[in-house]
C-alpha cells in the first residue's frame, strides 16, 4: 500500500509544489490524500486542486487558540488515516496532544539553519529580516520532525547558504527556499524509504540498498 501524505500549508506552496512535481517524477512513490490551509486564500490550494489533490480549509482565525485550532485538525485528519503529516509554509503551531497522536510522521521545514532564528515568532519573511538584521554571513534551510514546542525537534536534513553583501528578506528568501525544496524532497524520499533512524535527538541516514548515503 502506498504511503498516504497530507500537507498543511497556509500561504503560497511553493514547498507543496516541489513535493508534488517530485511525485509526480518518481522521486518517491506515495499518495496526497489531502492538503489542509489555514488560510482561505491560499494559493496553496490552488496548486493542490490543480494536481488533483482534495483539499480543505480550515481556518486558525475561527479558533481561539493552538488547542482547540489542533482538536479540529485531528478531526479532520483521522479518516484519511495519513502515515506522513508534512508541514509547508504552515504558520500554526500544533499542540502536544496533536503532535503525540502522529509523533515521529511530522515533518516541517524552517527557513534558517536551526537553532538559530526558529522558535516562536519567527516564520517566513521574519526569520530572514531576523538573520539579515542580525548580520549573518550563513543562513539556510532545515528539514525537521516535529516535536511538542516549535521548531525543536530532530534535525533531518541542513544545508548553509550565503548571505550575500547586498541582499534583501527577497533576495535571500528565494535563495533559501530553493534550499528548501530540494531537501524536503530528500527528506520524504529517505523516510519513505524506511532510511531515517532517531537515535536520541540525532537522525541516522542509513545507507540505501547500493550502500551508498548520498543517494
Ligand atoms: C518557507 O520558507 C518555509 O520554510 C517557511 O515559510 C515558507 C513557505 O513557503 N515556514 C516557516 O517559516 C515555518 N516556521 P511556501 O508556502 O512557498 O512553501
Amino acid at each position: 500500500m502506498k504511503a498516504k501524505i497530507v500537507v498543511l500549508v497556509s500561504g503560497n506552496g511553493t514547498n507543496l509544489q516541489a513535493l508534488i512535481d517530485a511525485r509526480q517524477a518518481g522521486v518517491f512513490d506515495a499518495e496526497f490524500v489531502l492538503v489542509v490551509s489555514s488560510r482561505a486564500q491560499a494559493h496553496a490550494l490552488e496548486r493542490a486542486r490543480r494536481a488533483g489533490i482534495p483539499t480543505a480549509v480550515l481556518p486558525r482565525k475561527s479558533y481561539p487558540d493552538d488547542k482547540s485550532y489542533s482538536e479540529a485538525l485531528l478531526s479532520l485528519l483521522e479518516p484519511y488515516e495519513p502515515d506522513l503529516i508534512l508541514l509547508a509554509g504552515f504558520m500554526s503551531v500544533l499542540s502536544d496532544a496533536f503532535v503525540h497522536r502522529y509523533r515521529g510522521r511530522i515533518m516541517n521545514t524552517h527557513p534558517s539553519l536551526i537553532p538559530a532564528f526558529c522558535g516562536r515568532g519567527f516564520y517566513g519573511d521574519r526569520v530572514h529580516r531576523a538573520a539579515l538584521d542580525y548580520g549573518v554571513k550563513v543562513s539556510g534551510a532545515s528539514i525537521i520532525f516535529v516535536e511538542p514546542g516549535v521548531d525543536t525537534g530532530p534535525i533531518i536534513l541542513q544545508e548553509a547558504v550565503p548571505v550575500l553583501d547586498d541582499d534583501d528578506v527577497e533576495s535571500l528568501s528565494q535563495r533559501v527556499l530553493a534550499v528548501e525544496h530540494r531537501l524536503y524532497v530528500r527528506a520524504v524520499a529517505l523516510y519513505l524509504a524506511g532510511r531515517l533512524q532517531l537515535r536520541g535527538r540525532r537522525v541516522i541516514i542509513t545507507p540505501s540498498e547500493g550502500g551508498n548515503k548520498d543517494d
